[in-house]
């Protein structure tokens, strides 16, 4: 299990705050959100107690990908705003004392990006192996691997008579990490944005920097056998090459006391080890996707956190997310939105909290927005969705179908406007927004939650508050004190002589349990719930819908 044997640093003790800049608050009336918006909004950042926040891409971009897809790696998005504005940020931040992590998308560029422009041109200019290029083989693509956006991997480019490789869309090529020159000039980046007063990265599919040496074919052509095939056996990611140039950028960040926070893929509990433990000096953070695609599975939930924790003792550190700009929202898959919106947004906001490792949460999460109603194919904005809904009807499933399957786990659900007020756009901008605002934000929005003390953004912020003066809540060990599949769940966390009970029903009906040996018998008491609690401390749980409760336990003595 997680043991109490680790280093002091920000990063573990810090809530990260997830920004989608385009999404946030716009303030010059062009239906995007830029970076004067996230200014206006650090007071109400700094009130909700968050520490740090990761700013997904704001480099210049032809924004194919909303970013993730960059153009020049040190210049400032102008749809997203200036340097200037950027370095107004990094005060304001440095004065609230709220870290900045910076998202850094370096497998691939854009294709408009003045290295793939270049390197396009001729097998023989001074940027022509900055990609990753291969002649035709018989006529076609050089393998059968499948691009994530649908269809292949490779584009050919006719001025070149080549094809090249690109592992997302055919607007991100993938940059060659043998060129030493790539290398050079990415490396030279970072360490701008370091000098600035950033305080860290996000590494964008920071395991798949590597391709295969030899590109063999996949044994399945089709995107979703293509990945399993991947999966085993590490087409795309965990390759030769990628530990040496992880252990290099963790050298340039180490005296600026800068996290490494690694997206990465295709990873257990024991094989995320040879990046994170912390003996290996390549990336701090990583993202623990099992647990994101458990898809609301909460026995899933359990047992992956446990399979970290016991994985990663004292050898590296956790994290924990149930959402980001990819995935649907929180409270719509891991929760009960339709009958226990608050209660279930609660309960998920709590476990994200207590649980071992450093907690990361989209912005909205904190008043439980929902997944939006996709009312046809002309509502998606987003370039996979777009890619995926073609790629499986000219495979022949029904539009109706991949409609109803895309509603649900379209990324789109976690990129609508944040829901500032009832106003008309929810307050995020006085003109038509970039993308649909979600239908409730009359019902859920910040000013409304900000104006009742029981709301799920208040229930956060005493959250918040609670770990950040908890050190038991941060690095004490953790135990399970129920198997993962029963509904009724606890577990404990404990340093030195303190400890903290948490229990949760994650269902939509009652349920109840013998209470947890260590809170029987009055040895604890309730402090933090999200129901008004009439019968504590009785030897049988008895949990109401969604319920969770915070419980410490008594000193020797102690009444
Ligand atoms: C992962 C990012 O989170 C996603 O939004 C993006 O489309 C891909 N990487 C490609 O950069």
């Amino acid at each position: 299990m997680q043991s109490s044997k680790h280093k002091k640093s920000w990063w573990k003790e810090r809530v990260f705050y997830q920004i989608y800049p385009l999404s946030f608050l716009d303030t010059t009336g062009n239906g995007k959100g830029d970076i004067n918006g996230i200014i206006k909004k650090i007071p109400y950042l700094n009130d909700l107690g968050i520490g740090a926040i990761w700013i997904c891409p704001i480099y210049s971009s032809p924004m194919k990908d909303n970013g993730y897809d960059v153009s020049d790696y040190n210049s400032i998005n102008p749809i997203i705003g200036s340097m200037h504005d950027f370095k107004e940020l990094i005060k304001i931040c440095k004065i609230n004392d709220i870290k900045i992590m910076m998202d850094l998308v370096i497998n691939h560029t854009s294709n408009k990006h003045p290295w793939f422009m270049e390197s396009a041109k001729s097998k023989n200019n001074p940027k022509s192996d900055y990609y990753i290029w291969r002649d035709a083989k018989e006529g076609k693509e050089p393998n059968n691997w499948a691009a994530d956006c649908g269809g292949s991997a490779w584009t050919w480019v006719e001025s070149r008579k080549q094809y090249y490789l690109h592992s997302f869309s055919k607007y991100q090529p993938d940059l060659n990490w043998r060129s030493k020159e790539v290398k050079k000039e990415i490396f030279s980046s970072i360490k701008k944005w370091l000098d600035m007063g950033v305080n860290g990265f996000r590494m964008d599919m920071g395991n798949f920097l590597f391709k295969a040496e030899g590109f063999p074919d996949a044994p399945k052509k089709n995107r979703w056998d293509n990945r399993k095939y991947i999966h085993g056996e590490h087409l795309y990611a965990n390759n030769p090459g990628i530990h040496k140039l992880l252990k290099e950028f963790k050298k340039l960040l180490v005296p600026y006391d800068a996290v490494a926070f690694g997206e990465m893929y295709f990873l257990t509990p024991e094989s995320s080890l040879d990046y994170v433990a912390y003996d290996r000096n390549e990336i701090d953070l990583i993202y623990e996707y099992p647990i994101m695609d458990a898809r609301g599975n909460w026995t899933e939930v359990k047992k992956q956190v446990r399979l970290y924790a016991e994985a990663f003792k004292d050898m590296a550190w956790n994290t924990l997310t149930f959402s980001n700009h990819d995935s649907p929202r929180s409270v719509s898959v891991f929760g009960d939105s339709e009958q226990f919106h608050d209660k279930s947004a609660k309960c998920i906001m709590t476990f994200l909290l207590t649980a071992p490792g450093t907690p990361f949460f989209l912005q909205g999460e904190e008043i439980g927005m929902t997944n939006m109603k996709l009312s046809g194919v002309d509502e998606l904005t987003d370039i996979k969705m777009k890619g995926i809904y073609k790629d499986r009807v000219s495979r022949g499933e029904s539009s109706q179908k991949v409609l109803v399957d895309l509603s649900f786990w379209n990324r789109d659900n976690a990129r609508t406007p944040m829901q500032w007020s009832d106003k008309k756009f929810a307050g995020f901008s006085w003109n038509k927004p970039w993308i649909k605002v979600n239908s409730n934000y009359i019902e859920i929005n910040i000013k409304k939650q900000q104006n009742n003390p029981d709301s799920i953004l208040n229930y956060t912020k005493n959250l918040i508050k609670l770990r950040k003066k908890t050190r038991t809540l941060i690095y004490g060990d953790f135990l399970p004190l129920c198997p993962d599949n029963w509904t009724v769940y606890a577990f404990s966390r404990k340093l030195d002589n303190e400890e903290y009970v948490i229990v949760f029903n994650f269902a939509s009906q009652d349920n109840n349990i013998i209470a947890p040996e260590k809170i029987q018998n009055n040895k604890a008491k309730l402090i933090f719930s999200n129901y008004i609690v009439k019968y504590d401390v009785l030897d049988i749980l008895y949990l109401k819908p969604w319920e969770t409760r915070i419980y410490k336990a008594k000193k020797h003595g102690e009444i």
